[in-house]
Order: C-alpha cells, then structure tokens, then sequence
C-alpha cells in the first residue's frame, strides 16, 4: 500500500502587469515565501510556484486530505502577500479574485480556483496539471471526454485491459449546485447531452470504473456566479493521473491538439480557440488572448514534485498552435456578432440593458 498524498492546485488572480496580460515575478516570489516558510514548518511536503497569463498557480503537496483549512488558509494567506506587492507596484486589477476580506477555513466561493485530489501514490506517479488562462472550467469537458471516453483519442480504452471496461464521470451542474455520475462508455450520450453546454454542466471528477481510482479533478468554481457579478474569469485548473491502465501521456496530451472553441476570450464575453502552449507563451496578447493552456508534467515520489516537464513546449503542437492562429483570426471578423460574442445569458460585460432602457420609448408595436 503506497502512501496516501494530496495533490492541492489554488490558483488566484491577484493583478498583473500589462493590464491582464502577465503576473509580475515579485508576486510570484511573495508566494513563494509563504509556501517555503510553510514546508520548512512541515505544513507542506513541497510546492511549486508557477502561472499562466494573469493567474498565480500554486501547486502544493501534503498530507491534510482536501478542503483543509490549514492548507486553504496558507494559499490564502501566499494570495494575500502576493496582493500586498501588487497593490504596492499598482499593478492592474490588484486583488481581483480575493473577493472577500475574511478568510473562514476553506478559499470555496471567495474567488481563488481549486483542484485537489488525495490519493494512495503509485509506485510511480506520472501526473500533468492544466493550466489556462481567459477561459472557463467548462473548456475542460471535451478534452476530458475524449482522454476517458473516445477510442479514437486514446488507444488505450480499446488495447489496454486495466482501461477497457471505461471510466465513470462526475458532472456538476453549476446553476442547480448537484452532481451526476456517469458510466463510459454505456451512457456515453446522456454524458454527452449534460456536457455539451460547457457553461452548465462541467465534468468534475474522473475514475477508473474497475477500482475507483481517482484518475482527474477540474477546478469548477464560476467566479461570476459567486460574485452575483462580473469580476474576473475563472481560468481553470485540472491534474490528470497518466500511465499504468491510465492513458498514457501522449494520449492525454492528444485532447488538445484539436483547439476547441471555448468562452472567455475579451471580457469574459467571447468565444475562441484554446491554444497550447510552452509557459513561455503563457500570456494573453491579440484582443486579449487568445485563451492558452500549459501542461505540466510531473513524477510525484513520497509527495515531493519531480518535475516540470513542460509538455506542449513541443514542435509537434506547432500546428495545432498554426490552426488556433487561423481559427482566432476567422472568429475574430465577426467582431460584436454572435458566434464570436457570447450570447446575452452568458456575457460578462454587456450594455444591453441599458440601450434597451435607453430605446424605451422609441420602440414599437410590430403589427
Ligand atoms: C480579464 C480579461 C480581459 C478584461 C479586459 C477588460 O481576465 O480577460 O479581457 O476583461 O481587459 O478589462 P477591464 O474592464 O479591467 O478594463
Ligand atoms: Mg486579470
Ligand atoms: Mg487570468
């Protein structure tokens, strides 16, 4: 029986440079302290500081389950010393995801993004963390499907016998705040129907069917349903377990080499291609994007990080990286038309009740 480690992303915009193009690598090292003087303490096994776009990501191991308050607490208190420096260096949007001033045990629903997963460590544990920037949780479930569920993605759910009898899919529906379980590949299209609508219904959790293990976990907090109103996007995290009756990491990073529309590109407000790329191209530029992913690739051992690799700093996703180029540009000259603007229900800006109101009186009867 191996050990049983967490696995903690918390992931905060805390303001950045440029507008909300890059964090500032002071912030970064206010962070850092926090979480050193942490795992000096034995609070933490070990820790990783890193971002993508506007958002500080940390990525924390230990022994205290998921939800702990104490390890909530420490990446609340790395966010707000982070703030501190941002604030002091007038960076824009300083403290944006640090929505509330009073800190109650668990960062849920005060604006910072969580994935956690707790699980027995495997003789050897390869692992990847997502990590992107102007975009939604939601922009995980195709991909995710297609690692899980697709046997034209991942050759494994065919050929491997440890993956053949498929995955079960915990899908949260964000509105009604309940969850399902799903089997794949026999409800592949109730699964389908939920997640379909990215903005709804986003896959939470991922496990092997044959034993449970816990295999993905997706961050699904929706800042602008916490907040009542807009105030940032919720640039998703994921870890995804790989190899060993898993799929393999090339079939995981295979999801992605088709970049899929997803919201949240300009103002939260539009559609786009998800990019990947090396974290070197982490920063959101052209109308403020387009939306990017990075992978991390990790070996845990005894909970330390080994690591990272940084997986899509590869030529092989060069083309994937040309069509998203080609994608953004074609969306693009719709410019305020639906499909590239969200629809009303879905926007984070919007003036749309205000021309409304504003054209009252000069409406009329269509006979
Ligand atoms: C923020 C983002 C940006 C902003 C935009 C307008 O994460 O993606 O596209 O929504 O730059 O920002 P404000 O209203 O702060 O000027
Ligand atoms: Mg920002
Ligand atoms: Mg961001």
């Amino acid at each position: 029986m191996g050990e049983l480690i967490t696995l903690s992303i918390i992931k905060a915009d805390i303001g950045s440079l440029a507008g909300h193009h890059i964090v500032h690598p002071d912030t970064l090292a206010a962070a850092t302290k926090v979480l050193a003087e942490a795992k000096r303490k034995g609070v933490l096994i070990d820790f990783y500081v890193t971002y993508v776009g506007d958002d500080i990501q940390l990525i924390m191991t230990h022994k205290k389950g998921v939800d702990h308050p104490d390890i909530h607490g420490l990446a609340w208190e790395a966010f707000k010393e982070a703030a501190k420096v941002a604030k002091d260096l007038g960076l824009y949007a300083a403290g944006q995801d640090l929505l509330s001033e009073a800190f109650s045990g668990n960062v849920r629903g005060l604006g910072p993004g969580v994935a956690e997963m707790e699980f027995e460590e495997r003789p050897s544990e390869p692992v990847i963390t997502f990590h992107a920037d102007k975009t939604e949780p939601g922009a995980f479930n195709l991909p995710l499907f297609r690692i899980f569920a697709d046997p034209f993605n991942t050759a494994g759910l065919v050929i491997d016998p440890r993956m053949h009898e498929g995955f079960i899919f915990e899908v949260y529906d964000v509105f009604e705040g309940k969850s399902v379980k799903l089997n794949a590949p026999e409800e592949m299209y109730d699964i389908l129907a939920l997640i379909g609508t990215p903005s709804r219904f986003i896959i939470k959790r991922v496990y092997r069917k044959t034993d449970n293990l816990l295999a993905a976990v997706v961050s699904t907090e929706r800042l602008n349903l916490i907040a009542g109103k807009y105030v940032g996007k919720d640039d998703p995290v994921a870890i995804v377990r790989a190899q060993h009756g898993l799929p393999a990491v090339g079939e995981v990073l295979e999801a992605f080499a088709f970049p899929h529309m997803v919201a949240g590109w300009m103002r939260g407000s539009h559609f786009g291609p998800l990019m990947p790329v090396p974290q070197r191209h982490a920063k959101c530029t052209r109308f403020d994007g387009p939306p990017r992913i990075i992978a991390l690739g990790w070996q845990i051992k005894n909970g330390r990080l080994i690591g990272p690799a940084d997986l899509f700093d590869d030529a092989a996703f060069e083309y994937t990286r040309f069509m998203a180029q080609l994608i953004a540009d074609y969306i693009r000259r719709h410019g305020p038309f639906m499909p590239h603007r969200l629809g009303p229900e879905e926007m984070e800006y919007t003036t749309l009740p205000q021309v409304i109101k504003k054209l009252e009186g000069r409406f009329e009867k269509v006979q």
